[in-house]
């Protein structure tokens, strides 16, 4: 089972990271051939890079949704722990994980598995930009009905003006696929970022009541 699941996420992040590059590369390759072409060249190119896109398109959503077999087996909290727990024995950085909701797997799959993927992105884009952060939290709790996910470091920060300003065309998919992914749920994301200070994302998804009763 364990065998099977870290193939997934081994799949996941070729996808995402090596096949990703390679997309990356031949994108910009496409576009230094574009100064050599006559116009009728030029036209042909710019349907290539729309294929292009396409395709980037559809290998980030199949790496979204490549969903670890163990958010079945154990729950999503175990699952997020473990996670949790291998993300810092990588990084070398301290991260506490909370779950306060308790019936946390009564909630639609596409559900779970968007709260997975916003928490490995956010704490990959901790690990890739962060890496100075020493303290790390993690926390999943409702707020009316809203179920909040919490991801704080206290690690470089960033300007998130400046980075919506000059948006980085060939690259930077983490922050776009989250809010996309839960907007697709109903939810929000939002960031909190100061540079030297550190960065908070939350993300917040509408529950019903009845999704996830008290215990
Ligand atoms: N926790 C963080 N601390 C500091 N900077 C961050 C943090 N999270 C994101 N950033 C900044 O925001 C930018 C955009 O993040 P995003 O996840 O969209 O792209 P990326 O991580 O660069 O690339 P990708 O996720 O597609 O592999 C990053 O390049 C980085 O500069
Ligand atoms: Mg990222």
């Amino acid at each position: 089972m364990r065998a099977a699941e870290d193939e997934r996420l081994r799949l996941s992040h070729e996808l995402h990271d090596q096949t990703g590059q390679t997309l990356i590369a031949a994108t910009l390759a496409a576009k230094d051939l574009e100064k050599s072409l006559d116009a009728d060249g030029r036209h042909r190119l710019a349907k290539l890079n729309v294929l292009l896109g396409q395709m980037g398109r559809t290998l980030h959503q199949v790496a979204w949704e490549l969903r670890p077999a163990s958010i079945d087996e154990l729950g999503l909290a175990a699952t997020l722990d473990n996670y949790v727990s291998d993300w810092c024995e990588q990084t070398g950085i301290d991260a506490e994980f909370y779950c306060k909701e308790t019936n946390i797997d009564t909630l639609p799959n596409d559900t779970r598995t968007t709260i997975y993927r916003v928490i490995q992105e956010a704490l990959t884009n901790i690990a890739k930009h962060a890496s100075e952060s020493r303290r790390v939290s993690v926390v999943i709790s409702r707020v009316g009905t809203m179920l909040q996910l919490m991801i704080d470091d206290n690690g470089d920060g960033f300007d998130l003006n400046e980075k919506l300003a000059t948006p980085n065309k060939y690259g930077s998919l983490g922050i776009p696929s989250m809010r996309e992914r839960l907007s697709l749920i109903g939810g929000t994301l939002e960031i909190e970022s100061s540079k030297g200070v550190g960065t908070t994302v939350f993300a917040r998804i509408p529950i019903e009541p009845e999704e996830v009763l008290l215990p």
